[in-house]
Protein backbone atom coordinates (compact mmCIF):
# COMPACT_ATOMS: atom_id res chain seq x y z
CA UNK A 1 0.00 0.00 0.00
CA UNK A 2 1.06 3.29 -1.03
CA UNK A 3 1.39 6.03 2.41
CA UNK A 4 2.12 9.20 0.22
CA UNK A 5 -1.61 9.06 -1.98
CA UNK A 6 -2.75 12.57 -3.39
CA UNK A 7 -6.70 11.82 -3.67
CA UNK A 8 -8.30 15.15 -3.39
CA UNK A 9 -5.46 16.65 -4.60
CA UNK A 10 -5.32 18.65 -7.90
CA UNK A 11 -1.80 19.12 -9.49
CA UNK A 12 -0.87 20.98 -12.60
CA UNK A 13 2.22 20.46 -13.92
CA UNK A 14 3.76 22.00 -16.72
CA UNK A 15 5.94 20.98 -19.91
CA UNK A 16 4.87 17.66 -18.91
CA UNK A 17 4.20 16.14 -22.47
CA UNK A 18 7.37 14.65 -22.23
CA UNK A 19 10.51 13.87 -20.20
CA UNK A 20 10.60 14.46 -16.50
CA UNK A 21 7.62 16.92 -17.07
CA UNK A 22 5.76 13.67 -17.91
CA UNK A 23 6.82 11.40 -15.37
CA UNK A 24 5.77 13.95 -12.59
CA UNK A 25 2.39 14.01 -13.91
CA UNK A 26 2.48 10.41 -14.39
CA UNK A 27 3.15 9.36 -10.94
CA UNK A 28 0.93 12.17 -9.21
CA UNK A 29 -1.87 10.83 -11.28
CA UNK A 30 -0.59 7.23 -10.38
CA UNK A 31 -1.10 7.74 -6.93
CA UNK A 32 -4.32 9.46 -7.00
CA UNK A 33 -4.34 13.28 -7.83
CA UNK A 34 -6.33 15.11 -10.61
CA UNK A 35 -3.88 16.52 -12.95
CA UNK A 36 -3.63 19.29 -15.38
CA UNK A 37 -1.15 18.42 -18.54
CA UNK A 38 0.16 21.75 -19.67
CA UNK A 39 2.68 21.59 -22.90
CA UNK A 40 3.43 23.78 -25.11
CA UNK A 41 4.72 21.08 -27.30
CA UNK A 42 7.78 23.11 -29.33
CA UNK A 43 11.13 21.86 -29.69
CA UNK A 44 13.55 22.03 -27.12
CA UNK A 45 14.56 25.12 -28.31
CA UNK A 46 11.38 26.73 -27.68
CA UNK A 47 10.45 26.23 -31.28
CA UNK A 48 6.73 25.71 -32.82
CA UNK A 49 3.84 24.47 -30.76
CA UNK A 50 1.98 20.98 -30.84
CA UNK A 51 -0.60 20.55 -28.75
CA UNK A 52 -0.79 16.65 -28.87
CA UNK A 53 2.05 16.46 -26.83
CA UNK A 54 0.00 17.17 -23.46
CA UNK A 55 -2.50 15.38 -24.91
CA UNK A 56 -0.42 12.37 -25.28
CA UNK A 57 0.16 12.12 -21.32
CA UNK A 58 -3.13 13.07 -20.21
CA UNK A 59 -4.52 10.15 -22.37
CA UNK A 60 -1.96 7.76 -20.71
CA UNK A 61 -2.82 9.06 -17.35
CA UNK A 62 -6.99 8.21 -18.60
CA UNK A 63 -5.73 4.97 -19.95
CA UNK A 64 -3.99 3.79 -16.76
CA UNK A 65 -7.79 4.59 -14.92
CA UNK A 66 -6.59 8.51 -13.59
CA UNK A 67 -8.05 11.66 -14.18
CA UNK A 68 -6.24 14.44 -16.11
CA UNK A 69 -6.77 17.44 -18.56
CA UNK A 70 -4.32 18.75 -21.42
CA UNK A 71 -3.30 22.02 -22.04
CA UNK A 72 -1.45 23.12 -24.74
CA UNK A 73 -0.75 27.03 -23.41
CA UNK A 74 2.63 28.99 -22.65
CA UNK A 75 3.77 29.16 -19.64
CA UNK A 76 6.23 32.19 -21.06
CA UNK A 77 2.80 34.60 -21.16
CA UNK A 78 0.68 36.09 -18.76
CA UNK A 79 -2.49 34.61 -20.91
CA UNK A 80 -1.34 31.28 -21.01
CA UNK A 81 -0.34 31.31 -17.46
CA UNK A 82 -3.87 32.52 -16.66
CA UNK A 83 -5.44 30.05 -18.76
CA UNK A 84 -3.75 27.33 -17.18
CA UNK A 85 -5.04 27.65 -13.54
CA UNK A 86 -8.24 29.05 -14.74
CA UNK A 87 -8.72 25.33 -16.87
CA UNK A 88 -7.39 23.56 -13.49
CA UNK A 89 -10.25 25.71 -11.49
CA UNK A 90 -12.95 25.53 -13.99
CA UNK A 91 -12.62 21.58 -14.48
CA UNK A 92 -11.60 20.49 -10.17
CA UNK A 93 -12.25 24.05 -8.23
CA UNK A 94 -8.76 24.16 -6.32
CA UNK A 95 -4.88 23.86 -7.15
CA UNK A 96 -3.19 21.88 -4.48
CA UNK A 97 0.34 21.70 -6.21
CA UNK A 98 2.34 23.43 -8.98
CA UNK A 99 5.67 21.87 -10.59
CA UNK A 100 6.56 24.69 -12.77
CA UNK A 101 8.80 22.11 -15.20
CA UNK A 102 8.63 24.04 -19.22
CA UNK A 103 12.08 24.94 -19.42
CA UNK A 104 14.11 25.23 -22.90
CA UNK A 105 17.86 26.33 -23.14
CA UNK A 106 18.65 28.23 -26.43
CA UNK A 107 21.55 30.62 -26.16
CA UNK A 108 24.44 28.43 -26.01
CA UNK A 109 27.82 28.90 -27.73
CA UNK A 110 30.16 31.55 -26.81
CA UNK A 111 28.33 34.49 -25.48
CA UNK A 112 29.56 37.49 -28.20
CA UNK A 113 27.18 35.69 -30.76
CA UNK A 114 23.59 34.65 -27.88
CA UNK A 115 21.19 37.14 -29.39
CA UNK A 116 18.48 38.86 -27.24
CA UNK A 117 15.92 37.09 -28.43
CA UNK A 118 17.84 33.63 -27.18
CA UNK A 119 18.05 35.26 -23.50
CA UNK A 120 14.82 36.92 -23.74
CA UNK A 121 13.40 33.24 -24.77
CA UNK A 122 15.83 31.53 -21.91
CA UNK A 123 14.28 33.85 -19.24
CA UNK A 124 11.03 34.21 -20.76
CA UNK A 125 10.22 30.43 -20.36
CA UNK A 126 12.34 28.87 -17.27
CA UNK A 127 12.06 32.82 -14.98
CA UNK A 128 9.17 34.35 -16.68
CA UNK A 129 7.22 31.11 -16.44
CA UNK A 130 7.57 29.84 -13.25
CA UNK A 131 7.13 33.93 -12.31
CA UNK A 132 3.63 33.85 -14.13
CA UNK A 133 2.26 30.60 -12.95
CA UNK A 134 3.13 30.94 -8.91
CA UNK A 135 1.67 34.32 -9.32
CA UNK A 136 -2.05 32.72 -11.28
CA UNK A 137 -2.17 30.34 -7.89
CA UNK A 138 -0.63 32.19 -4.88
CA UNK A 139 -3.48 34.24 -3.87
CA UNK A 140 -5.83 31.05 -4.11
CA UNK A 141 -3.29 29.18 -2.07
CA UNK A 142 -2.60 31.88 0.20
CA UNK A 143 -6.38 32.28 1.12
CA UNK A 144 -6.87 28.73 1.14
CA UNK A 145 -3.45 28.27 3.50
CA UNK A 146 -2.50 25.41 1.27
CA UNK A 147 0.33 25.26 -1.37
CA UNK A 148 2.95 22.75 -2.36
CA UNK A 149 5.07 24.10 -5.07
CA UNK A 150 8.16 22.51 -6.73
CA UNK A 151 10.08 24.87 -8.91
CA UNK A 152 12.75 22.96 -11.40
CA UNK A 153 16.01 24.62 -11.36
CA UNK A 154 19.01 22.76 -12.85
CA UNK A 155 23.05 22.04 -11.84
CA UNK A 156 23.46 24.65 -14.68
CA UNK A 157 23.04 27.03 -11.30
CA UNK A 158 26.65 25.91 -10.81
CA UNK A 159 28.34 26.93 -13.60
CA UNK A 160 27.48 25.64 -17.22
CA UNK A 161 30.72 26.08 -19.43
CA UNK A 162 28.65 27.77 -22.14
CA UNK A 163 25.05 29.68 -22.03
CA UNK A 164 24.49 32.31 -19.38
CA UNK A 165 20.54 32.78 -20.39
CA UNK A 166 19.57 29.24 -18.91
CA UNK A 167 21.40 29.01 -15.84
CA UNK A 168 20.31 32.47 -15.00
CA UNK A 169 16.66 31.48 -15.52
CA UNK A 170 17.08 28.97 -13.30
CA UNK A 171 19.08 31.04 -10.97
CA UNK A 172 15.50 32.84 -10.79
CA UNK A 173 14.02 30.02 -10.39
CA UNK A 174 15.79 29.62 -6.94
CA UNK A 175 15.31 33.17 -5.94
CA UNK A 176 11.28 33.18 -6.58
CA UNK A 177 11.45 29.84 -4.23
CA UNK A 178 13.55 31.08 -2.01
CA UNK A 179 11.28 34.28 -1.72
CA UNK A 180 8.24 32.82 -1.53
CA UNK A 181 9.20 30.10 0.57
CA UNK A 182 10.34 32.95 3.03
CA UNK A 183 6.73 35.05 2.63
CA UNK A 184 5.04 31.88 3.63
CA UNK A 185 7.02 30.90 6.62
CA UNK A 186 6.82 34.50 7.73
CA UNK A 187 3.05 34.41 7.83
CA UNK A 188 2.90 30.67 9.32
CA UNK A 189 1.26 29.61 6.13
CA UNK A 190 0.90 25.93 5.14
CA UNK A 191 1.93 26.46 1.50
CA UNK A 192 5.60 25.22 0.92
CA UNK A 193 7.86 26.20 -2.03
CA UNK A 194 10.72 24.35 -2.84
CA UNK A 195 13.12 23.52 -5.85
CA UNK A 196 14.73 20.46 -7.24
CA UNK A 197 17.90 20.51 -9.70
CA UNK A 198 17.23 17.01 -11.50
CA UNK A 199 19.64 14.49 -13.69
CA UNK A 200 17.72 12.89 -15.83
CA UNK A 201 18.10 10.90 -19.76
CA UNK A 202 15.91 13.65 -22.13
CA UNK A 203 15.65 14.87 -25.42
CA UNK A 204 18.21 17.31 -24.54
CA UNK A 205 21.19 14.87 -23.61
CA UNK A 206 19.75 12.37 -26.71
CA UNK A 207 21.53 15.35 -28.75
CA UNK A 208 25.02 14.15 -27.09
CA UNK A 209 25.36 11.32 -29.26
CA UNK A 210 24.21 7.25 -28.50
CA UNK A 211 26.88 6.51 -25.91
CA UNK A 212 26.03 9.51 -23.37
CA UNK A 213 22.57 8.73 -24.31
CA UNK A 214 22.46 5.20 -23.62
CA UNK A 215 24.38 5.53 -20.70
CA UNK A 216 22.20 8.27 -19.06
CA UNK A 217 19.04 6.40 -19.99
CA UNK A 218 20.74 3.43 -17.89
CA UNK A 219 21.35 5.17 -14.96
CA UNK A 220 19.47 8.60 -14.64
CA UNK A 221 16.27 7.54 -15.44
CA UNK A 222 13.02 10.47 -15.52
CA UNK A 223 10.91 8.12 -13.36
CA UNK A 224 13.72 8.16 -9.99
CA UNK A 225 13.77 11.83 -10.22
CA UNK A 226 9.68 11.92 -10.06
CA UNK A 227 9.92 10.45 -6.04
CA UNK A 228 11.14 13.30 -4.81
CA UNK A 229 8.94 16.02 -6.38
CA UNK A 230 6.35 13.50 -4.98
CA UNK A 231 7.15 13.84 -1.69
CA UNK A 232 7.61 17.91 -1.79
CA UNK A 233 4.36 17.84 -3.54
CA UNK A 234 2.60 16.02 -0.85
CA UNK A 235 0.71 17.14 2.72
CA UNK A 236 3.59 15.62 4.55
CA UNK A 237 6.21 17.46 2.59
CA UNK A 238 8.92 17.66 5.35
CA UNK A 239 10.29 21.55 4.25
CA UNK A 240 9.80 24.66 2.53
CA UNK A 241 12.55 26.66 0.49
CA UNK A 242 14.55 23.84 0.30
CA UNK A 243 16.47 22.84 -3.25
CA UNK A 244 17.72 19.08 -3.97
CA UNK A 245 19.93 17.81 -6.31
CA UNK A 246 18.15 14.61 -7.82
CA UNK A 247 19.33 11.94 -10.02
CA UNK A 248 19.87 8.16 -10.53
CA UNK A 249 17.89 6.97 -7.65
CA UNK A 250 19.42 9.46 -4.99
CA UNK A 251 18.73 13.45 -3.94
CA UNK A 252 21.12 15.54 -1.50
CA UNK A 253 20.25 19.31 -0.30
CA UNK A 254 21.68 22.10 -2.10
CA UNK A 255 22.83 24.86 0.57
CA UNK A 256 22.74 28.25 -0.16
CA UNK A 257 24.93 29.79 2.61
CA UNK A 258 27.35 32.29 4.16
CA UNK A 259 30.64 31.33 5.92
CA UNK A 260 31.46 33.21 9.56
CA UNK A 261 33.54 35.01 7.70
CA UNK A 262 35.37 38.55 8.70
CA UNK A 263 32.92 40.41 10.88
CA UNK A 264 34.92 43.79 11.31
CA UNK A 265 33.67 46.23 14.30
CA UNK A 266 34.53 49.80 12.82
CA UNK A 267 32.52 50.04 10.12
CA UNK A 268 34.56 50.18 7.26
CA UNK A 269 37.18 48.50 5.22
CA UNK A 270 40.53 49.12 3.69
CA UNK A 271 41.91 46.99 0.54
CA UNK A 272 44.54 45.52 2.74
CA UNK A 273 42.13 44.53 5.23
CA UNK A 274 40.22 42.43 3.09
CA UNK A 275 43.53 40.51 1.56
CA UNK A 276 44.64 39.68 4.89
CA UNK A 277 41.19 38.32 5.73
CA UNK A 278 40.34 36.48 2.84
CA UNK A 279 40.73 33.00 4.67
CA UNK A 280 38.02 33.89 7.00
CA UNK A 281 35.67 35.02 4.29
CA UNK A 282 36.63 31.50 2.41
CA UNK A 283 36.57 29.33 5.59
CA UNK A 284 33.86 26.50 4.86
CA UNK A 285 34.05 25.12 8.99
CA UNK A 286 32.34 28.20 9.90
CA UNK A 287 28.83 28.10 7.11
CA UNK A 288 25.69 28.77 7.89
CA UNK A 289 22.44 29.02 6.60
CA UNK A 290 20.54 32.38 6.53
CA UNK A 291 16.47 31.66 6.77
CA UNK A 292 16.43 35.62 5.13
CA UNK A 293 18.14 38.27 3.60
CA UNK A 294 18.13 39.69 6.90
CA UNK A 295 19.32 36.68 8.80
CA UNK A 296 22.83 37.52 6.54
CA UNK A 297 22.61 41.34 7.27
CA UNK A 298 22.20 40.14 11.20
CA UNK A 299 25.49 38.30 11.33
CA UNK A 300 27.07 41.92 10.94
CA UNK A 301 27.35 43.69 14.50
CA UNK A 302 25.27 46.11 13.86
CA UNK A 303 22.84 48.68 16.26
CA UNK A 304 20.05 47.84 13.13
CA UNK A 305 16.77 46.63 14.22
CA UNK A 306 16.58 44.10 11.83
CA UNK A 307 12.95 43.23 13.06
CA UNK A 308 11.75 46.90 12.20
CA UNK A 309 13.16 46.26 9.13
CA UNK A 310 11.15 42.43 8.72
CA UNK A 311 7.91 43.90 9.68
CA UNK A 312 8.54 46.68 6.69
CA UNK A 313 9.42 44.88 4.03
CA UNK A 314 6.44 42.49 4.97
P1 LIG B 1 12.11 18.47 -22.18
O1 LIG B 1 12.55 19.38 -23.25
O2 LIG B 1 11.70 17.09 -22.56
O3 LIG B 1 10.95 19.10 -21.28
C1 LIG B 1 10.63 20.46 -21.26
C2 LIG B 1 9.18 20.60 -21.65
O4 LIG B 1 8.76 21.96 -21.51
C3 LIG B 1 8.93 20.22 -23.11
O5 LIG B 1 7.96 19.22 -23.18
C4 LIG B 1 8.49 21.51 -23.77
O6 LIG B 1 7.54 21.33 -24.81
C5 LIG B 1 7.90 22.25 -22.59
N1 LIG B 1 7.86 23.70 -22.81
C6 LIG B 1 8.84 24.48 -23.33
N2 LIG B 1 8.45 25.75 -23.40
C7 LIG B 1 7.18 25.79 -22.91
C8 LIG B 1 6.26 26.83 -22.71
N3 LIG B 1 6.54 28.09 -23.03
N4 LIG B 1 5.05 26.52 -22.15
C9 LIG B 1 4.76 25.26 -21.82
N5 LIG B 1 5.60 24.22 -22.01
C10 LIG B 1 6.81 24.48 -22.53
O7 LIG B 1 13.36 18.38 -21.16
P2 LIG B 1 13.51 17.73 -19.71
O8 LIG B 1 14.90 17.26 -19.64
O9 LIG B 1 12.41 16.80 -19.40
O10 LIG B 1 13.43 19.03 -18.79
C11 LIG B 1 12.38 19.30 -17.89
C12 LIG B 1 12.84 20.40 -16.96
O11 LIG B 1 13.97 19.95 -16.20
C13 LIG B 1 13.27 21.68 -17.67
O12 LIG B 1 12.90 22.80 -16.91
C14 LIG B 1 14.78 21.55 -17.67
O13 LIG B 1 15.41 22.80 -17.75
C15 LIG B 1 15.02 20.88 -16.32
N6 LIG B 1 16.30 20.21 -16.22
C16 LIG B 1 16.53 19.02 -16.85
C17 LIG B 1 17.75 18.38 -16.70
C18 LIG B 1 18.01 17.04 -17.26
O14 LIG B 1 19.05 16.44 -16.90
N7 LIG B 1 17.15 16.50 -18.11
C19 LIG B 1 18.85 19.00 -15.96
C20 LIG B 1 18.49 20.23 -15.30
C21 LIG B 1 17.26 20.80 -15.45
Amino acid sequence: MDMHRFEGRVAIVTGAGGGLGRAYAMLLAARGAKVLVNDLGGSFQGEGADQSYAQATAQAIRDLGGEALANGDSVATTEGAEAIVAQAMEAWGQVDILVNNAGVVVGVGPLWNVTDEQWDTDIGVAAGGTFRLCRAVWKHMWERDYGRIVNIASGSFFGMGSGVGYPAAKGAVWGITRGLASASAAKGKNVHVNAIMPIAASRMTALMGPEIEAAMTRDFPADAVAPVVGLLAHDASPCNGEMFSVGGGGFARVLLGVTGGYRGTNKQLTIEEVAENFALAMDHSTFFLPADSLEDAEAYESGVNWNAFREFIG
